[in-house]
């Protein structure tokens, strides 16, 4: 299976920092945020690894990344023509790199704990369609937001930011996709913030009756903002003392 790391955006609830850098290559514990995702995807053996950025900020991811050598991984670079399109736009962008096949995305602003090993099993052995990770959070009007039908398992539709959420669990930006997934980007249409939403293409697999989920178990944190960026440093550096400073 593929592995593909949405790394584009603004990154605007992050000024000034993110005026200079791109959000994703601000630091979270010891390396770049950007390696997390990575080193993530390599925990379940995906090494053929898109990362998909924008044209101001691609030389950096090369500077730092390289073709993936050191991480022991194979990168492969694509730029998001029209920057802050959405998450749907920049996953248009993976279509060449995907071709065929199940493949998972990550934001590359989300930080976890969980491998990701069992999540992918399970969705290796769904006969087709996607499969969302879902967590519970404090406050759930930030994120895209599932009506549950908790006793079938089954997501009955997503709300992106609803001011009242149907559920306290959000949407987690790890994403596992069928080939589908293009055709029903292409029919998505800009949101109000000017964005074609993932949360519109996700709906349209609920509608096929093609979303299934699993509750994502360890810490999961997005860390789009500042408080929530600090939120992971002290996270990870945690986890790194607990495991002895690896
Ligand atoms: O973190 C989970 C949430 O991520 C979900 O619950 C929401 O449903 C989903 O829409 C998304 O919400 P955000 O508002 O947090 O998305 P954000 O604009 O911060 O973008 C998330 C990542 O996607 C970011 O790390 C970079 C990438 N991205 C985003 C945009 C808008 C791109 O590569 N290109 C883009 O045009």
């Amino acid at each position: 299976m593929k592995g593909v790391i949405l790394a584009g955006g603004a990154g605007s609830r992050l000024h000034p920092l993110t005026t200079v850098f791109n959000k994703h290559l601000l630091p979270v514990g010891r390396y770049p945020m950007i390696y997390w995702p990575i080193l993530k995807l390599r925990e379940t053996g995906i090494k053929d690894i898109l990362i998909v950025t924008n044209n101001e900020h691609l030389r950096s991811f090369i500077k730092i990344l390289g073709q993936g050598e050191e991480l022991e991984v194979k990168l492969h670079y694509r730029i998001q023509s029209k920057e802050r399109a959405g998450i749907g736009d920049a996953l248009l962008e993976a279509k060449e790199f995907i071709q065929q096949g199940k493949f998972i995305v990550l934001l590359g602003d989300n930080l976890f704990e969980d491998s990701l090993t069992s999540y992918l099993n399970a969705f290796r052995n769904q006969k087709e369609g996607a499969r969302v990770i879902l967590k519970e959070v404090e406050d759930p009007r930030r994120y895209g937001v599932p009506h549950l039908d908790k006793v079938n398992s089954k997501i009955l539709s997503i709300t992106e930011k609803p001011n009242i959420p149907m559920s306290t669990y959000c949407v987690t930006g790890i994403y596992m996709y069928d080939h589908q997934v293009f055709d029903f980007i292409e029919k998505t249409t800009p949101s109000s913030r000017n964005e074609l939403e993932i949360t519109d293409v996700n709906n349209m697999y609920i509608e096929n009756n093609l979303l299934e989920y699993d509750i994502f178990m360890g810490w999961w944190i997005d860390a789009g903002t500042h408080e929530s960026l600090y939120k992971a440093n002290q996270l990870v550096f945690e986890r790194q003392i607990e495991e002895g400073g690896h």
